[in-house]
């Protein structure tokens, strides 16, 4: 979900909408904002896009107020409907609520406060903290920060993970927050403040931010200022910190969909990736990999754990990891990872990748790790985003803010970021490929004019594509590094055309998925450098003739120069040649061209599909 929150001397309806648009990929089954004027507390919500709220508010504006909330959600307890759309008001109207996360003791609080009366409007967990917090207040006082301890009394008694931010009808110059494991920042402006689930919310107004810790409870007054606390009111002190996106960063610049634009942006995007961590001598300057050398060469087994795209990028890192440095890696799925108890200790060395830094699955199975004495490397593009604020050390992908919600820039510099991270190990252990350090270091620092030189022929994919938006089914088959490169593709293309997709190892595909091929089925086939080991090459042109042999219509991509593939090609596309660990970096961008085109010629939603959000804070 995304959350926002403004208090100042603009107009709050302004400024918290234009915040829901920005923070719109992160949920948007519904919307709402609440703001507090003339004494009174209004809301307005509504199912679906922000664009649904966008008419209610023009046929019934909200009153103009200094203090406002608002939130755009992706549904957990509860369907997509007006009711349980956010925020929540308590029985006696006297706080609004808004809520990201999951509150897990949420039933036993509902039956308490129905066994008190309280009648529910929702199926949420929010609507709980809501009323509590309604209780709170009334049972304190009147005393300057008497919302904010209100909030420290209800977050003492829920469980889970959660950001609330709250309003009172009785306050309105304030807003209170406060954050356990789900992610809110502080933007802090000239006389005015902004909260939101990222910094994308208020990133039009200030670069000025404030990041909050784990169990913290903030207190925002326009003449009091910015005071944190931890839930039992002990004093703290928020991090400073300044955003280095820019506001043009997070606009569409002219493209029809974000996704675009993102793709367009890959060869920056890995060159800032590369930026400073290549030496002049062909050697790997990681400073941020606060780990010791010593701990470096103690590690004996390397996992990498992530979610969706992510995981696939991990999917390739195992492949040049353990070539490199031949220690032995593990890719998992974080929903996964701690919950069979993984074998972990002191020298095991846990990667994890996300792109936002926030999603939830990722985020336990770091605290797992951590808890078992292993350490921590997080592969990030979010800035002061939770995951590497709590990870042992951080490597950022620098790609500038992805909006989209299918992931692409992000993809590949958390690709290139990995490589990054084995060739450096490689590096400090002194391993066998030592030597060829440096000559890979070249090989990086040529794939921002190699990803630039496939994006010059996408056309023919886009009409490709075009051909192939009537498809029931499309399947994806690789070898080696190609093989999570065909589950990307597949997954692209699940998330924004709806069609179902597989992603194969081409060598399985003989037995079982082979089945599925029928006449006219569209088959995607990753092909191989030639020069790949023991002719991979080979083989997976011979898995193309298989398919073709039962009716396949084969899309087959190629490195320049491969003549093998020709005869069995319906649809040919190049890429540059490429070091077979790195071509997954080539590779992809035609299957991210490919699912947006197939999408757009459906007429589907390319930055905001179906039941999906960009980071999902929940486990
Ligand atoms: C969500 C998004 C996916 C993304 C995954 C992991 O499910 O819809 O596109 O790959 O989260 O996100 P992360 O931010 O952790 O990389």
């Amino acid at each position: 979900c995304g959350i926002v929150g403004y208090v100042g001397p603009q107009d709050a309806r302004d400024v918290v909408l234009e915040g829901l648009r920005r923070l719109e990929y992160r949920g948007y089954d519904s919307a709402g904002i609440a703001v507090v004027a003339d004494g009174e507390l209004s809301t307005a919500k509504k199912a679906g896009k922000l664009a649904n709220l966008e008419k209610v508010l023009a046929e019934r504006p909200l009153p103009a107020a200094t203090v406002g909330i608002g939130h755009t959600r992706w549904a957990t307890h509860g369907g997509p409907t007006d009711r349980n759309a956010h925020p929540h008001v308590s029985d006696d109207g006297t706080v609004a609520v808004i809520h990201n996360g999951i509150i897990e003791n949420f039933a036993a609080l509902r039956s308490e406060l129905e066994a008190d009366g309280v009648e529910f409007g929702s199926e949420t967990d929010t609507e709980v903290a809501a009323h509590l917090l309604a209780r709170a207040y009334a049972a304190l006082p009147e005393a300057e920060g008497r919302l904010a301890e209100a909030m420290r009394v209800i977050c003492r008694r829920l469980e889970g993970a959660f950001t609330l931010v709250a309003t009172a009808v009785t306050e309105p110059d304030t807003l209170v927050a406060a954050r356990r494991s789900s992610p809110l920042v502080v933007g802090v402006g000239d006389g005015e403040y902004f909260l939101g689930s990222d910094v994308a919310a208020f990133i039009g107004h200030t670069r000025e931010a404030r990041e909050l810790g784990q169990d913290q409870v903030v207190e925002i007054d326009r003449s009091r200022g910015l005071t944190v606390t931890d839930f039992s009111g002990e004093r703290a002190e928020p991090k400073a910190y300044t955003v280095d996106w820019d506001a043009a960063a997070a606009e569409k610049g002219g493209y029809d969909w974000f996704m675009l634009k993102e793709i367009a942006e890959q060869p920056q995007a890995i060159a800032d990736t590369l930026l400073g961590r290549l030496g002049e001598n062909g050697e790997l300057v990681l400073d941020e990999v606060r780990l010791s050398d010593q701990e470096l060469r103690d590690i004996d087994k390397i996992f990498v754990v992530a979610c969706g795209t992510a995981f696939h990028a991990g999917l390739i890192a195992k492949y040049a990891i353990e070539h490199w440095t031949r220690i032995p890696v593990e890719v998992e799925v974080a929903s996964e990872f701690r919950y069979r108890d993984p074998v972990l200790d002191r020298s095991t060395l846990v990667v994890v990748i996300s792109q936002s830094g926030e999603t939830m699955d990722t985020l336990m199975a770091l605290r797992h790790a951590r808890d078992q004495k292993a350490r921590v490397l997080a592969i990030c593009n979010a800035n002061g985003s939770t995951i590497p604020r709590e990870s042992d050390a951080v490597l950022y992908t620098h790609a500038g803010p992805e909006i989209a919600v299918a992931s692409t820039k992000g993809f590949l510099t958390q690709v290139v970021a990995c490589y990054l991270v084995g060739l450096f190990l490689a590096q400090v252990r002194g391993m066998k490929f030592e030597d060829e350090v440096a000559a890979i270091v070249e090989d990086l620092r040529r794939l921002p004019e190699a990803v630039a030189q496939v994006l010059t022929g996408m056309d023919q994919v886009r009409e490709l594509g075009r051909t192939l938006a009537d498809s029931d089914t499309i399947l994806f088959l690789g070898r080696h590094v190609g093989f999570p490169v065909a589950m990307e593709g597949a997954l692209k293309l699940k998330e924004l055309a709806y069609i179902h997709a597989e992603g194969f190892a081409a060598g399985e595909l003989k037995h079982g998925p082979i089945a599925v091929v029928d006449q006219g089925t569209p088959v995607v086939v990753i092909v191989p450098s030639p020069r790949s080991r023991e002719s991979v090459h080979g083989k997976v042109v011979s898995n193309i003739q298989e398919v073709r042999a039962r009716g396949a219509r084969t899309i087959v991509i190629a490195e320049e120069g491969d003549e093998d593939v020709v005869p069995y090609a319906d649809h040919l596309i190049r890429v540059p040649r490429t070091p077979t660990l790195m071509a997954p970096v080539v590779t992809t961008v035609p299957l991210q061209v490919l699912a947006c085109e197939i999408a757009d010629t459906r007429g589907y939603d390319v930055d905001q599909p179906r039941n999906l959000a960009k980071s999902v804070t929940v486990e």
